[in-house]
Parts: C-alpha cells; structure tokens; sequence
C-alpha cells in the first residue's frame, strides 16, 4: 500500500528543485542535439532533468518503475505496479527557441490507474497537480469543476498537422470547426494544453501524436478537475502507445467527438 500524500510531498519538492536549475539554466549556454529528424530536439537541460528525477526514484522508491521520454529510466513494457511516466521538459522547442511555453510533466499510475499528476510552468511557477478522487489544484487553489461549453464559445487547442491532409480525419470536418469555434491556438507543449484544459484556459485540445509521457500527468489532471480525455476516435488511451488524443470540457467533447472527429 503507497502512501500517496507523502509521494505527493516528495514530488512537489522535487519538481520546485528541478525548476529552479532550469531556471537557473537560462543564463548558460545550452548543448542542443536532433533526434528522429532535425526539428526534434533534445538539450542537456532535458537530460539531466531526466536524470535528476530518475536518481531521486531509484533512491526513494526503489520498487517503482519509469518511463522517460529521454530513455534513462526503465524499459516499460506492462503497466503492472508503480509506474512514474516523466516528460522532463515538454515543449523542448519552445525552451531552446523562447524560454516560455514549456513543462515538467509527470503522472504517476498504479496497474494502469492515475494516482497522481504534476505539470509545472516553470517560467510563470504554475503548478497544475491533481490526485485521484480528490480533484485537482492549480498551486493552492483548487480548480471549480469544469462546466459543459457550447461549440460556439470554445477555445481549441489545434496545432499546424491538421493542415495537412492524414487518414485520421477528414479535413473538411476540422474546418467546419475551425470555423465554428470562437478561437483556435497553438502552444507547442501539450502538457500545457492539456492544463490550460483542465483549468478552463482551453476548451478542448486535440492532437494526432502524443507519446505516454506527453500526455500522463495532464490526463489524470483533466480527468480530476471534471473533463474528459480519449484518442480522437473516443476510443481509451493507451498509455504504452503513441496516440492521438483528445481533451475537452463535459458536453463539448461528445459535440465535437459526434459532429466533426467522427
Ligand atoms: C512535444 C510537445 C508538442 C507536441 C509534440 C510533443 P516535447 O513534446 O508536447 O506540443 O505537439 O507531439 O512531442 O518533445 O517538446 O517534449
Ligand atoms: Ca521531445
Ligand atoms: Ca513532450
Ligand atoms: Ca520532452
């Protein structure tokens, strides 16, 4: 049995340390690599954030697994036990290129079930966090559960492959919403996003390609403060697997879900 509020502690302070030394990162020159193709980068702030939470686990919690974007931790293949799914900076990008618009992601499962979530906005020290059950917190103050928002009023978080055309949706669809919403926008971290759902910033957020690390701290905070996440088909999440997902506010999720993804 994990005692859930001391792991809770013991995150919150790790993740204002890590904060801290990326902040204080700013001020040194960072060692940028590309990795699957050249927009696709990777820091030596990225890797030793990695490491610096990886270090501390192993230390604390030697029981429990990692699943780290940046391949330091364990090679998981089962969602059996304690598993802690870490992107150490989400929105690489936007660190390397404006400083602004990045995260630490974190979610915390057992056997496949969201226990805790952590995403920290290092640069305006927002931290969204949520434990199951209990709802979810951005810093101190606890998040109202979300309300259902019509098409017509909502903000949607849509990034630049819906431009082009794929065989996940049909385009058309996604213009007709375009069109229909209030407004769209594009952060480059989908872990704020996916808090910006959660604290009512967004409306929705959609995407094509999340990677488990991307997505496990923000679906457990979006999933607390009322909303509703699934892939793009409104099928689960798998959170072994690249998908496209899908978050939203109550009501608006089955709207746009029936009238412009399916
Ligand atoms: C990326 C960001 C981006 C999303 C990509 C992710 P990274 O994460 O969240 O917004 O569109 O799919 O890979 O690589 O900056 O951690
Ligand atoms: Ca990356
Ligand atoms: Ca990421
Ligand atoms: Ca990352």
């Amino acid at each position: 049995m994990e005692n859930w509020s001391g792991i809770d502690e013991t995150v919150k302070r790790w993740i204002g340390e890590a904060g801290e030394n990326i902040r204080a990162s700013f001020t040194h020159s960072l060692s940028i690599q590309s990795k699957s193709n050249p927009n696709d980068l990777v820091t030596n702030v990225d890797e030793e954030t990695e490491r610096f939470f990886i270090e501390r686990i192993r230390t604390s919690f030697p029981s429990h697994r990692i699943l780290g974007e940046e391949g330091q931790g364990d090679d998981v293949q089962s969602l059996d036990g304690v598993i802690w799914i870490i992107d150490p900076i989400d929105g690489t990008m936007n660190f390397v290129h404006q400083q602004r618009n990045f995260a630490i992601s974190i979610g915390i499962y057992e056997d496949g079930i969201g226990q805790l979530g952590y995403i920290y906005d290092i640069v305006h020290d927002e931290l969204y966090h949520a434990k199951k059950g209990q709802g979810a917190w951005m810093n101190d103050v606890k998040l109202d559960p979300l309300d259902p928002v019509p098409v017509e009023q909502a903000i949607v978080g849509i990034n630049s492959t819906w431009l082009i055309q794929n065989r996940h949706f049909d385009q058309e669809k996604l213009i007709q919403l375009a069109n229909d919403v209030r407004g769209t926008r594009s952060y480059g971290s989908a872990a704020l996003e996916l808090a910006y759902v959660a604290s009512g910033r967004l409306s929705a957020y959609i995407t094509m390609r999340n990677a488990p690390w991307d997505f496990a701290g923000g679906k457990m905070i979006v999933e607390e403060a009322g909303g509703v996440v699934s892939k793009i088909t409104g099928d689960d999440i798998d959170m072994l697997s690249v998908n496209p997902v899908f978050a939203a506010a109550p009501g608006l999720h089955e709207d746009i879900l029936n009238n412009y993804l399916k």
